[in-house]
């Protein structure tokens, strides 16, 4: 038995299975020359808030940390307040695509007989909206919100989620995200982990590794091929 023999798979949601693109897209069509800026700010006030409220255990839903890390990037890069537009923006998270080869990569691991979950920080109806917009629902045995621990990624009792949804040992657990952070929490709590590293960013410096890494949905496909030959 190879020392990664994996008995399920985790996968993380935004970035990873869902193409957040188009949001950074939408926001340039609805401020010019400022779309990059706005969801790269978004983005990162977003899990910046998710931190700080398991932190100090205030816990708020993910569509609401969403919406007001949006509101304050927009007041942050003097947007005009608008209230509709921010709602535009934000029913956006609930349309996402999947990545191109995201469907065809899901079918593959099923056929190998891999039970899938996805374990997000998202609330279970942004989860089901954004499966059903990307056309993967079904595909996934468990769809595991933080929402139920009131704990957000990269808290244990997030990560706890998985384990006991599948009933084995985390180890035995391939979790894979595209967010070097949620690599390495998931690697600290114990899962085999893949960094899905879409965007080809530097390692973390936080003395940990994720055990595998790799560009794409594709290369998953072949690690895995690989490792349970
Ligand atoms: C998620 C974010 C962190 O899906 O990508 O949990």
């Amino acid at each position: 038995m190879s020392r990664h023999r994996i008995e399920a798979i985790v996968f993380d949601a935004y970035g990873t299975l869902f193409d957040v693109y188009s949001i950074g897209a939408l926001a340039e069509e609805i401020f010019p020359g400022k779309g990059d800026a706005l969801a790269q700010m978004w983005r990162d006030k977003q899990i910046e808030y998710t931190r700080l409220r398991s932190m100090c255990d205030r816990y708020a839903d993910f569509w609401t940390v969403t919406g007001d890390a949006l509101a304050y990037a927009c007041e942050r890069l003097d947007l005009p307040t608008d209230e509709v537009a921010q709602a535009r923006l934000m029913r956006q998270y609930r349309q996402l695509t999947a990545f191109p080869d995201v469907p065809a990569a899901l079918e593959r691991l099923k056929r190998h007989g891999l039970p899938l979950a996805i374990l997000s920080n998202g609330t279970e109806d942004m989860l089901a909206s954004a499966m059903a917009a990307a056309g993967v629902d079904g595909l996934f045995d468990h769809v595991l919100s933080v929402d139920r621990v009131q704990r957000f990624k990269t808290a244990p009792e997030a990560y706890q989620m998985g384990p006991d949804a599948f009933g084995c040992p985390v180890g035995r657990i391939l979790f894979v995200s595209s967010n070097g952070w949620d690599v390495c929490g998931a690697t600290w709590f114990g899962y085999t982990t893949f960094w899905m590293n879409r965007a080809g960013l530097p390692e973390e410096r936080l003395g940990v590794r994720p055990v595998m890494a790799g560009r794409s949905m594709d290369e998953l496909v072949r690690f895995v091929e690989t490792n349970q030959a």
